[in-house]
C-alpha cells in the first residue's frame, strides 16, 4: 500500500526532515514522524479504525479532527479516554484501542 502520509506540507515543513519515532498500536509496531498525532500516523499507514464503538460495534476513527468529538480515544500507556487526533506519538509509546475487534480489521495493513 502507498504511504496516505503528507510529505510537504507548505506551514508544516518538510516531514522527512523530522525524527522517526516507534509506537505500538495493538501491539503491532508502527512508526511516525516526531510530532505527527497518533492518528495521523495511523491514517499514513492506512489504519482508520481507532476503536469499536460500545453499543454498536460499529468502527470509530478521525471524525473532527479537532478534540472535540471524542470519536478517536485510544489508550496510551495504560491511562484511557486520550484523543488520538491530537495527542503526539511519543518513541516507544504503547496505543491501544481496547477492543480486540480493531486488530481484526487491520488484517493487510503493513507497519
Ligand atoms: S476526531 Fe474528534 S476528538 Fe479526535
Amino acid at each position: 500500500m502507498k504511504s496516505m502520509r503528507i510529505t510537504h506540507h507548505p506551514v508544516l515543513g518538510k516531514l522527512e526532515e523530522k525524527r522517526e519515532v516507534k509506537f505500538t498500536f495493538d501491539g503491532k509496531p508502527f512508526s511516525a514522524y516526531e510530532g505527527e498525532t497518533i492518528a495521523a500516523a495511523l491514517l499514513a499507514h492506512g489504519v482508520r479504525t481507532l476503536r469499536i464503538h460500545e453499543e454498536k460495534k460499529s468502527p470509530r476513527g478521525i471524525y473532527c479532527n479537532i478534540g472535540h468529538c471524542f470519536e478517536c480515544r485510544v489508550r496510551v500507556d495504560g491511562k484511557s479516554v486520550v484523543r488520538s487526533c491530537i495527542t503526539p506519538v511519543t518513541d516507544g509509546m504503547s496505543v491501544e484501542s481496547g477492543m480486540l475487534n480493531v486488530s481484526a480489521s487491520m488484517k493487510g495493513v503493513k507497519p
